[in-house]
């Protein structure tokens, strides 16, 4: 069996080429990863020269590569993790995100139905629902409504994986998961920010009132469903990802304090996100029922292991905040803190 998982050098994707690196020695795999600012090998230094794994790098909206890459080594199965996947970015700079989520999306499609691969995972966002009130749930059913350029480019992507299947029967699914920590958590996205900023004495810029909701799931759990979806899925169907853990931000931001034994003066409340969704929270009963899945970690375990992996792998992250991070942290938090 031979697998093409894009984006494998990101936090979620070299997380899932780990765990199927050493679940199955028998698949072989392929890493397709451009090495933005957010891919990094040092994510799979580990496991690199595992005879069942190989690297390649390139642009999944690169045609004419895609199309080469497909001929010459036959995939069976295509796990597309590949994507610009920070919603601030996307606010001030859309474009990239309609080429790589909706162009790559499109040249991996045609690629997978001109050598006829056996199954197409998108791996999409519970983002794409848009944003829930107090109460209530998405589930595989709620329209797509997505409100941050981020989210509309994986929801456009979305549509174009179910039209394969409608108009060409490709067989494909979608998993939409939601908000993932853990090991390899790039630091722009909120628990690893905190974590690194907090063990530097530094404020940690909490976006309007602290209030909003995400439902976490510890990454090792997302890596489990795509691996049941891909092996048992239904061909054509959507299934949600999450574990029914539900935290307001000013919560996490004082669970890795107290964790780290920092002060709560850090905390610093700061200009809102526009257009932030105030609450996430998913409904995965389809994935329990149909595929027997349930996550193995709970969020005050999880939390506590990924703070001790950040405090263990501090060249890891130390690497990534003295490089081309320090422009990107200036331009979306200097007015926000008042820092040059
Ligand atoms: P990430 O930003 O950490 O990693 C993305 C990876 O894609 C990087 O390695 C990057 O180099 C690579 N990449 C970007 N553009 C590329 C291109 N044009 N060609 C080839 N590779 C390219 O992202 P992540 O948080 O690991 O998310 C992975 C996927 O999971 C995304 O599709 C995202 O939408 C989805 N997702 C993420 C979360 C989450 O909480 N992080 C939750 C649900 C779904
Ligand atoms: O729900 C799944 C999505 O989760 C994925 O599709 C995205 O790829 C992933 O980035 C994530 O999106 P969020 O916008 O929810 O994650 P982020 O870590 O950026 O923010 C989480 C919450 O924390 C959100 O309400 C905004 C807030 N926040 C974030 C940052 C970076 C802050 O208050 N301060 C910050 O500095």
């Amino acid at each position: 069996m031979k697998l093409l998982v894009t984006g494998g050098a990101g936090f979620i994707g070299s997380n899932f080429v780990r765990y199927m690196v050493n679940k199955y020695p028998d698949y072989n795999i392929v890493n397709l990863d451009l090495l933005t600012y957010a891919g990094n090998l040092e994510n799979l230094k580990d496991i690199e020269n595992k005879p069942n794994y190989k690297f390649v790098r390139g642009d999944i909206a690169d045609r004419d590569f895609v199309q080469g890459l497909f001929q010459e080594e036959k995939f069976d199965f295509v796990i597309n993790f590949a994507a610009e996947s920070h919603v601030d970015r996307s606010i001030t700079d859309p474009g990239i995100f309609v080429q790589t989520n909706i162009q790559g999306t499109l040249a991996l499609l045609d690629a997978a139905k001109s050598f006829d691969v056996k199954k197409y995972l998108q791996v999409s966002t519970d983002e794409v629902y848009g944003t829930l009130g107090e109460t209530g749930y998405f589930t595989e059913e709620t329209p797509l409504a997505a409100n941050s350029p981020y989210s509309a480019s994986k929801a456009g992507a979305d549509l174009l994986v179910r039209a394969y299947h409608e108009t060409f029967g490709l067989p494909v699914n979608i998993t939409r998961c939601s908000n993932n920590y853990g090991p390899y958590h790039f630091p722009e996205k909120l628990i690893p920010l905190m974590i690194i900023n907090a063990l530097n004495d530094k404020e940690l810029p909490v976006y309007g009132d602290g209030l909003n909701i995400r439902d976490w799931l510890y990454v090792e759990d997302h890596c489990q469903a795509i691996d049941l979806v891909l092996h048992k899925g239904r061909d054509g169907e959507v299934y949600n990802v999450g574990g029914n853990n539900e935290r307001t931000n000013i919560d996490i931001v004082k669970t890795i304090l107290k964790q780290l034994g920092k002060p709560e003066s850090l905390i610093k409340y700061v200009k809102d996100r526009p257009g932030h969704d105030r609450r996430y929270a998913i409904d995965a009963t389809k994935l329990r029922t149909e595929l027997g899945w349930q996550p193995k970690h709970n969020f005050d375990t999880g939390i506590k292991e990924t703070i001790d992996w950040y405090l263990n792998n501090r060249e890891w992250w130390e690497n990534i905040i003295s490089g081309e991070y320090q422009e990107y942290f200036k331009s979306q938090y200097g007015d926000r803190l008042g820092v040059e």
